[in-house]
């Protein structure tokens, strides 16, 4: 399995660990107003356990299953970084940092989607007869 799938499940199981963990600190009644926390551990959940393990495992699987290699895996390595800096850099937005947050990490972490989907494309995509 390339690094970069292996990287993307482990940080799927992180995020999803620490989106949980915040969920129960956000129902312990302890943790600040001040922070959205609900969306934090929403995007967590989302963006970090479910979207990063689709990536991980559909770099993965996809190529295999339509018998190609995958057709860029330098993208495929952007994506990893643009993913996860995206998602980091979107949760002191909700944490009190204001709006230029979500706008510079919302844009990374979208990026990173269109690059998977482009890349994803490319790769199943028909190729005529025999492939
Ligand atoms: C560890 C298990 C989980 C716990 C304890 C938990 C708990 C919570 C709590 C307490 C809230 C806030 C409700 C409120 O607004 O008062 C919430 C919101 C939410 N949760 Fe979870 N959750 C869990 C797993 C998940 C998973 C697996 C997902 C998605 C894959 C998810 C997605 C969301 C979303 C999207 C919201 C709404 C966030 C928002 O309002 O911005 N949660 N959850
Ligand atoms: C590029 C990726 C994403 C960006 C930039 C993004 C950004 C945002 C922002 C800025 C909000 C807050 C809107 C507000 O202030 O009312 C929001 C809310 C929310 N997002 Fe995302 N999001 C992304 C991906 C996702 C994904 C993949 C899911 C679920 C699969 C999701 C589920 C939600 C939910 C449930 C809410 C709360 C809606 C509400 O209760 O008002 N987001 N998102």
């Amino acid at each position: 399995m390339h690094w970069r799938n292996r990287a993307f499940v482990a940080a799927a199981l992180v995020y999803g660990l620490l989106g949980g963990a915040l969920a129960l600190w956000w129902l312990s009644g302890s943790a600040p107003l001040t922070f959205n926390l609900p969306r934090i551990h929403g995007h967590l959940m989302t963006l970090g356990f479910v979207a990063m393990m689709i990536y991980g495992v559909g770099l993965h699987v996809l190529p295999r299953f339509s018998g190609r290699p995958l057709s860029s895996e330098r993208l495929a390595n952007l994506q990893f970084y643009l993913a996860n800096a995206g998602l980091l850099l979107m949760i002191p937005g909700w944490a009190g940092g204001g709006p230029l947050w979500l706008h510079i990490g919302g844009g990374l972490a979208w990026l990173a989607m269109g690059l998977f989907a482009y890349n994803i494309v490319t790769t199943v995509r028909h190729y005529g007869p025999g492939g």
